[in-house]
């Protein structure tokens, strides 16, 4: 069963569907360099349907974010062990940036992680990618930990984190 969360215009934001999961590994394979495997985003989508969310326009894929769930130490508290959403990718092809969509995919992630009862949101970006550091910060995401040669090509990672308890 669908389930529409929002409309933008044209836009629908949706759960996605395991009928999405190839259009979506396309949005992926075109616009970042890290990749997965088939498998890992049927997990993701069968162990968090809740954040894992597609933007599409006339029946056509054109963005999604998708995120885990851990059991871990607070990026906030200290010493606290808590439930967080981890944000592994989000998407929007390059002729629909800056309409907004990033955005509400972020939104509606964090909606779907505080309905399983999850306490935090985080995600690591690269430090040299300012348009999604700048698209976290507006949602309230604040830079927790640089990661040394995170990504295999030797870039550093900045850890972004959002509290939704404070
Ligand atoms: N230049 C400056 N600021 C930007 C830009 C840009 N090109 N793009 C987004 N922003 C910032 C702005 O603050 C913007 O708000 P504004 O338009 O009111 O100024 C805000 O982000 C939100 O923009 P949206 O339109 O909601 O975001 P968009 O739909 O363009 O998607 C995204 C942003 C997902 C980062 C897109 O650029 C993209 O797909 N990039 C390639 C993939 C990528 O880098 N993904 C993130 C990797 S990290 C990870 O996956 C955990
Ligand atoms: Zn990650």
């Amino acid at each position: 069963m669908q389930v529409i969360l929002k409309q933008m215009g044209d836009c629908i934001l949706r759960r996605c569907e395991l009928s999405d999961i190839i259009p979506v590994i396309e949005i992926n394979l075109r616009t970042l360099p890290e990749h997965y495997s088939d498998y890992f985003y049927e997990s993701l989508l069968e162990e968090l349907p809740e954040a894992f969310i597609v933007a599409e326009i006339s029946g056509k894929i054109v963005g999604y974010i998708m995120c885990k769930i851990e059991h871990g130490f607070s990026n906030f508290k200290k010493l606290g062990f808590v439930k967080k959403g981890h944000v592994v990718s989000i998407a929007v092809i390059d002729e629909h940036r800056r309409k907004g969509f990033g955005s509400v995919l972020v939104d509606e992630a964090v909606k779907g992680v505080k309905t399983i009862q999850g306490s935090e949101l985080y995600l690591e970006v690269r430090c040299s990618n300012n348009d999604a550091v700048k698209l976290y910060e507006k949602l309230g995401f604040s830079i927790i930990q640089r990661l040394k040669t995170y990504y295999r090509d030797g870039e550093d990672a900045y850890v972004m984190a959002i509290d939704f308890t404070s």
